[in-house]
């Protein structure tokens, strides 16, 4: 059964050192691995021709690194089957998107009613060849959908502890611009000062312009002057047991104050995420973070939330602003917001959105139709069932089947919270840990004897498997996957260590 044995893949992994070579993406998830050829597993001819036509036609700079691959031909709930028949057990809703579930029916029926195509497949197509629906594009004019998708976003952020501050919403069509957007808009305020944007250290908001700015540290190529960055606690939250324990402040007060002294006004906004996802699932006290809000307030910068990949419930409640004691003045949101249909948005106050003149935060698809039908549909399910509820009982059948995953040799440590989980390997005799991490991932996918397969990220920050179902997955699901998690890595470690 196994495709390549986990010490062919170790082998293919020193050659994927060696092609690392842009230093600005080392903290980016999943991309800084390049496979240097089209990956094939034994026995996938359907997912073996379709990667390697993927990869004849498609540049590497299109994929981010995972050494599966996995070709998928259809999705449901918590679970994918490839093209060559194999079920997979989702352990990444995409990548955090997929918060309901892939293709929920009673969602899927809400788009596209809400799009007015609800009958579209049942209906003779008549004489005419064209529905009257919705626009699917209204650039330059407005519609109802995106009217009400607007307010019912901003009525449910405002419902939230510490949504006080939010009074519009601006719609992008992905995270960074989402992030951009936030950023100029912070920028735009104090148009003709010298600014300065703080960020924190190894942050991802994504790659692209400002986004791509305030990621990474400063040690990575071609800074932007205009970011600061300070110092996020890693190794006081590197476990779950440390990050329920105190956190010093002192150190990280005494970097805000000597950035205040070395800046003073030119300070403008800080960007933070509640917790750093891509560089390995640190979820900080929430101390830290009211810390950083309490420093923008005395320094009347904009506090600006990353909330791309933790909205919609991913850390328990609907936005992890609610649950850290924030106020944010600008919350960005992606992701799991549109279920899987591409859809970003910020929200802020009035005052602060406005700096942006006529047009100057617009582009083609900003709240288009399709993607303000997915934010109401979203929207319905977590407002009308118990989507949190059952999160937060998942959060507890994760949190148990990773502790117990924790134990194994080839693990040296788990943190996380909600459904969203990161799993740190070990180094297991000669293999580093960022071996075992692939080695991890691609016996995931090969599955257990009883043919219980999980799909999973490639590692972040090269060892750290991440590890976010659907918040929907059923909870004997999650339990018999953990299971076969916890068997296929305590056999890697074996087979490794021998
Ligand atoms: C916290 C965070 N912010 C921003 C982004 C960028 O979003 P996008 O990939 O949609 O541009 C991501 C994507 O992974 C993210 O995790």
């Amino acid at each position: 059964m196994p495709a390549t044995s986990a010490m062919a893949v170790a082998g293919v992994k020193s050659e994927q050192n060696r092609l690392m070579s842009n230093p600005q993406t080392t903290d980016t998830p999943e991309s800084h691995r390049e496979a240097p050829q089209a990956i094939e597993h034994a026995g996938e001819p359907l997912g073996n021709a379709l990667r390697g036509r993927l990869y004849d036609v498609e540049p590497i700079g299109q994929r981010t690194y995972t050494p599966s691959l996995a070709v998928i031909d259809r999705s449901a709930g918590a679970f994918h089957w490839t093209v060559d028949g194999r079920k997979l057990a989702d352990f990444t809703s995409g990548v955090l998107v997929a918060n309901l579930g892939h293709n929920p029916v009673r969602w899927w029926q809400r788009v596209l009613d809400e799009l007015g195509l609800g009958a579209l497949a049942t209906a003779g197509q008549g004489d005419s060849a064209f529905s009257a629906a919705v626009p699917l594009c209204a650039y330059n004019a407005g519609t109802e959908l995106e009217t009400r998708a607007t307010e019912r976003l901003l009525a449910n952020l405002r419902a939230q502890p510490g949504g006080g501050r939010f009074e519009q919403i601006l719609w992008a069509a992905s995270g960074s611009e989402a992030i951009q957007k936030a950023l100029w808009a912070a920028l735009a305020a104090r148009r003709g000062h010298d600014c300065v944007i703080v960020a924190t250290r190894h942050g991802f908001h994504g790659k692209k312009g400002l986004a791509g700015a305030v990621t990474g540290s400063e040690s990575d190529a071609d800074r932007d002057p205009r970011v600061r960055f300070i110092s996020f606690p890693m190794q006081e939250c590197a476990t779950v047991a440390q990050r329920n324990g105190p956190l010093d402040l002192a150190p990280y007060e005494q970097e805000l104050s000597a950035l205040q002294a070395a800046c003073g006004s030119r300070l403008c906004c800080l960007i933070t995420e509640p917790y750093l996802g891509a560089a390995g699932s640190y979820h900080p006290q929430p101390e830290y973070l009211q810390l950083l809000e309490r420093f923008c307030r005395e320094n009347e910068m904009l506090f600006i939330l990353d909330e791309v990949q933790s909205n919609f419930g991913r850390t328990g409640p609907m936005y992890a602003f609610a649950h850290y004691g924030l106020e944010p003045d600008i919350v960005v949101l992606g992701k799991g917001l549109g279920n899987g249909v591409p859809v970003a948005a910020l929200a802020g106050p009035e005052e602060s959105l406005a700096a942006l003149k006529y047009g100057e935060g617009s582009d083609t698809w900003s709240g288009n139709s399709l993607a303000c039908a997915a934010v109401v549909a979203t929207l319905d399910e977590f407002e009308a069932n118990d989507i949190l509820a059952h999160a937060a009982r998942l959060a507890g059948v994760l949190e148990r089947g990773l502790l117990r995953i924790e134990e194994l040799d080839a693990v040296a440590r788990v943190r996380g919270e909600g459904v969203v989980w990161g799993v740190e390997c070990a180094a297991v005799g000669r293999h580093s840990a960022d071996d075992v991490a692939v080695a991890c991932v691609e016996a995931c996918y090969r599955g257990d004897e009883r043919g219980r397969a999980i799909h999973l990220l490639g590692p972040l920050a090269g060892r750290v498997l991440r590890v976010s179902p659907p918040l929907t997955m059923a909870l004997d699901d999650a339990e018999d996957y953990l299971d076969a998690m916890y068997d296929i890595i305590r056999g890697l470690g074996k087979e490794l260590a021998s």
